[in-house]
C-alpha cells in the first residue's frame, strides 16, 4: 500500500467502534490502539492499526512522539453566524430577569434578528470567520451552522449564502440547516408566515442546495406543533432532513412530533421527561444535547445519563450562539456533558463524534478508521481522557482535516 503521509508514534488511537450511531451501552465502546500509525492518501484514511503492522511506502513520515489522537470533533448545533451581541441581556439575566421574559418583550433571539438583518454579507462573514476559526483550534473539523436570525426571507438567505462563502475560508466542513426560530407576533402574519415557508422558501432551500435540513424551535414563545408540522411536511416533501429545538423550557410535544416526522435529531431536551426519553429510545432519532445552555441560562442539565440508559443515541454540540451559548469549544461541551449530564468520558467523545457525526447525516467523518476523512486531533498528551478531563483549556495540539494539518 501507498500512502502520502504516515503519522507514527502515537501512543492512543482512539476510536468509537462500529458503524453508524452508537446507542445505549454501544456509547461506551471506545476502542484504542496502543503504538498505532495512520496512513494518509489523498485526504482520507486508508490504513490504521498497530504501528508494527504497517507493510506500506509513505512519502512522508511523522513521528507524532507518543500523543493520542482522536477523530476530528462535530459540532452538530451551531447558530455561528450572527451580528450584534447580547451582553445587555446577560447583565439583565443576572440581575434575575429570565430568558423567556426577554424574548416575550421582543428582545433576546428577536434583538439579534434584528442586528443580523441589517448586517451587509461582508459583515455576516467577517464576523462569522474567526468564531470559526476559534472552533476549529478546539478541536471542531465538520461544524453545523444555523440561518435563523434572519426573519424576512432575504435576511435568512443572507446568512445562508454567508455560510457558503465561509466555506472556502475554513479548514473544515460547513453544514448548512435552515432555521425557523421564532414567528412573526402578529396571529394573521405568523400563518401567512408558514404559507410562505412551505410553499416557496423550502422548496427554493432544496432547489438550490442552501442547506441540508431545516430545524423549528418548538416553545411556548416560538412555534407551535401545529406549525413545525406544515413546516416538516413540506421540508420531507422537498427531501430535506428535519431537526427540532424541543423540550427547552418546556415539553409541548416537540419531541414526539419531531419522532412522528422521522426527524434526523431533537436538540436542547432539557425540560424532557420520561415520555420523552423513551421515545427518543424508541427512535432513530439523535439526541443531542447541549450542556452549554444549561450552564449559560442556569437551565435544568438535559437528562444524558438517563436517555442513555434507556437505549437512546446521544450527540452533544455547543449549540454556540450569543444568547445561550456563547461556548466556541467542542473539547468543552463534551467535557461539560460528563459533569453536568452524567456521561461517561467515553460517551462523551462517541457523542461528538459518531453520533454528532450521524445528527448531521455525514459517514464521510466521526471514527479513525479507513475510508473515513482524515479529520484528526492530535493531542497534548498520551491519554485521550485529558480531553473530557480538561476545563478552561483545550487538550488538543494540532487539527488535521482532510489529511492537511490546519493553522488557524
Ligand atoms: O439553541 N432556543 C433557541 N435558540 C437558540 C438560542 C438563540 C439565542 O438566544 O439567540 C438555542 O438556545
Ligand atoms: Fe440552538
Amino acid at each position: 500500500m501507498n500512502a502520502d503521509h504516515l503519522l507514527t508514534n502515537i501512543a492512543q488511537l482512539v476510536t468509537p467502534s462500529g458503524t453508524g450511531a452508537l446507542r445505549g451501552g454501544a456509547m461506551r465502546e471506545l476502542s484504542v490502539t496502543k503504538d498505532a500509525a495512520i496512513a494518509i492518501r489523498d485526504g482520507m484514511i486508508v490504513w490504521c492499526g498497530p504501528r508494527m503492522d504497517w507493510r506500506g511506502i509513505a512519502m512522508v513520515e511523522t513521528d507524532l512522539g507518543g500523543r493520542a489522537v482522536l477523530p476530528g470533533l462535530v459540532d452538530p448545533h451551531t447558530h455561528a453566524v450572527w451580528a450584534g451581541d447580547r451582553l445587555t441581556d446577560f447583565d439583565d439575566r443576572a440581575s434575575g430577569v429570565d430568558y423567556e421574559s426577554i424574548l416575550a418583550r421582543g428582545g433576546g433571539i428577536r434583538h439579534t434578528m434584528r442586528t443580523t438583518a441589517s448586517a451587509t454579507h461582508e459583515e455576516l462573514v467577517a464576523l462569522a470567520l474567526p468564531r470559526l476559526q476559534r472552533m476549529i483550534r478546539a478541536g471542531a473539523t465538520t461544524i453545523e451552522i444555523k440561518s435563523g436570525y434572519g426573519f424576512s426571507w432575504d435576511a435568512e438567505l443572507r446568512q445562508l449564502i454567508a455560510t457558503q462563502s465561509l466555506r472556502a475560508l475554513v479548514p473544515a466542513e460547513l453544514v448548512a440547516t435552515m432555521l425557523f426560530h421564532v414567528p412573526p407576533q402578529d396571529a394573521l402574519e405568523r400563518d401567512a408566515y408558514i404559507t410562505t415557508a412551505v410553499s416557496e422558501w423550502i422548496p427554493q432551500i432544496a432547489r438550490e442546495h442552501l442547506a441540508t435540513a431545516i430545524d423549528v424551535f418548538i416553545e411556548r414563545e416560538a412555534f407551535t406543533c401545529g406549525e413545525a408540522s406544515r413546516l416538516f411536511i413540506a421540508a420531507r416533501a422537498a427531501g430535506l432532513a428535519c431537526k427540532v429545538h424541543a423540550d427547552q423550557f418546556t415539553a409541548i410535544g416537540g419531541t414526539e412530533l419531531a419522532i412522528s416526522h422521522g426527524a434526523l435529531s431533537v436538540d436542547h431536551l432539557e425540560a424532557s421527561g420520561d415520555a420523552q426519553i423513551a421515545a427518543l429510545a424508541r427512535s432513530q432519532t439523535i439526541a443531542t444535547i447541549v450542556p452549554g445552555v444549561s450552564l449559560h441560562l442556569g437551565l435544568p442539565a438535559a437528562p444524558g445519563r438517563r436517555l442513555i440508559d434507556a437505549g437512546a443515541a446521544v450527540a452533544v454540540g455547543t449549540d454556540c450562539n450569543p444568547g445561550s451559548s456563547p461556548l466556541y469549544s467542542m473539547s468543552l461541551a463534551l467535557a461539560l456533558a460528563v459533569r453536568l449530564n452524567g456521561l461517561t468520558p467515553a460517551e462523551a467523545i462517541i457523542a461528538a463524534t459518531a453520533n454528532a457525526a450521524a445528527a448531521l447525516r455525514s459517514t464521510a467523518v466521526g471514527r479513525i478508521v479507513s475510508g473515513m476523512r482524515a479529520d484528526l486531533l492530535v493531542l497534548k498528551s498520551a491519554d485521550w481522557r485529558d480531553v473530557p478531563y480538561t476545563l478552561g483549556d483545550d487538550a488538543v495540539a494540532q487539527v488535521f482535516s482532510a489529511g492537511c494539518e490546519v493553522l488557524v
